[in-house]
């Protein structure tokens, strides 16, 4: 494994370039296998976050996505997993190597996180208002009565209706959508700077995902929020982020602004995923093509590219031996492969 390779942004200037939000170096998280080793999970995995940015996360299942969000908001311990090497700063502060409570306290204030399953993240046991107003009291030390005015404030906001007196309702009572809703009300009531939202629309059919996706932009445009999507879906990145960064096996793979990445991609991963994604409407077009086999699973990454028993690219001799580093491409751009001057490769252009 390389012990490093640290991406270097071009399209900044050097004080912008120092100070994003939040910087993410060479992170490395490993899992537990058997009782003595570890299985490195993804490697060396670095991307920038600005203020008020929208980044997309993407690639296939098993890439890395959900381990990686996890890690940047400082709960890989509870997924039985640890931090080997790499940092996470927020706000030019590094919290790997910061003690945990204070990674604790800047989860709500300055960075929450929602998922793929909303209802699984709220307590049956108590009232949507009672869940708010703790977590408000909490992290930014409200009153109690305060506390739920900000509550019912946080569910108009996010649009539920009748905020008032859904405040005082238990979750069975909420649809998917709303439930969704409410954990965006729970995390952004403590006005973080940084969204993680990992799949939220996953588990929600078409039409709430719409809903939840305008909410979101709303959400930015009204609080200035930078927003960390992950996602596998290549049409809400075009909608909703403007900067990608995408995963393979463990590593990211390619890194740049979402037209200019979706307009000619640098890595063939990245070209073979947007191949994949349905036109509606486009006639006598181009065919689906899916990406043949399969991603390999934490622990068996092959040797050299992780891509090269995929890549339809690959020479052998170089792509099966050596592993490539993420570089910069172009201006704002970054990509992991040994052949990137070479290609001229297919992005979405009809
Ligand atoms: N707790 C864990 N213990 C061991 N291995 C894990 C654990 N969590 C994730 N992994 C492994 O780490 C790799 C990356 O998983 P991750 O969940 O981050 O993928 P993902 O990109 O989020 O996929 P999906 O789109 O399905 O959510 C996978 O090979 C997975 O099996
Ligand atoms: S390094 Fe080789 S195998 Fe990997 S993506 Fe580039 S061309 Fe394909
Ligand atoms: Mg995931």
């Amino acid at each position: 494994m390389p012990a490093t390779d640290t991406l270097i942004r071009l399209d900044k200037t050097p004080d912008e370039a120092a100070t994003p939000l939040m910087r993410v170096r060479d992170l490395t998280v490993e899992f537990r296998s058997g009782r003595k080793n570890w299985v490195t999970a993804v490697q060396n995995v670095s991307f920038d976050v600005a203020a008020g940015e929208s980044v997309a996360l993407v690639g296939e299942s098993g890439s890395g996505k959900t381990v990686s969000s996890l890690a940047v908001m400082g709960l890989t311990g509870d997924t039985g997993g640890r931090i080997s090497r790499g940092s996470v700063e927020f706000d030019g502060r590094d919290l790997v190597s910061a003690p945990p409570s204070d990674w604790r306290a800047l989860r709500g204030t300055g960075m929450g996180m929602i998922f793929q399953q909303p209802i699984r993240s709220l307590n049956p046991a108590y009232t949507v208002g009672d869940q708010i107003a703790e977590s408000v009291r909490r992290h930014l030390g409200l009153d109690r009565r305060a506390a739920m005015a900000r509550a019912v404030e946080m569910l108009d906001m996010v649009q539920i209706p009748r905020a008032a007196d859904r405040v005082k309702e238990y979750p069975h009572a909420f649809s998917g959508g709303m439930c969704q809703r409410v954990m965006i009300a729970m995390v952004m009531a403590c006005n973080p700077r940084l969204l993680i939202a990992d799949e939220p629309t996953t588990a929600l059919d078409v039409t709430v995902q719409a809903t939840i996706l305008q909410l979101l932009r709303d959400l930015q445009e009204q609080t200035g929020v930078a927003l960390l999507f992950v996602t596998h879906d290549l049409g809400v990145v075009a909608e909703l982020c403007e900067r990608v960064v995408v995963m393979y096996a463990g590593e990211v793979i390619e890194d740049g602004p979402v037209n200019d990445v979706f307009f000619a991609p640098h890595h063939p991963y990245t070209s073979g995923l947007l191949e994949s994604i349905p036109r509606p409407g486009a006639t006598g077009g181009r065919r689906l093509t899916a990406i043949p086999g399969r991603i390999p699973a934490a622990g068996e990454w092959p040797a050299g590219c992780h891509f090269h028993d995929r890549c339809g690219h690959a020479v052998a001799g170089l792509c099966d031996g050596t592993h490539p580093p993420l570089e910069p491409t172009t201006t704002g751009r970054a990509a992991r492969c040994l052949r990137v001057a070479d290609l001229d490769l297919r992005g979405v252009t009809a």
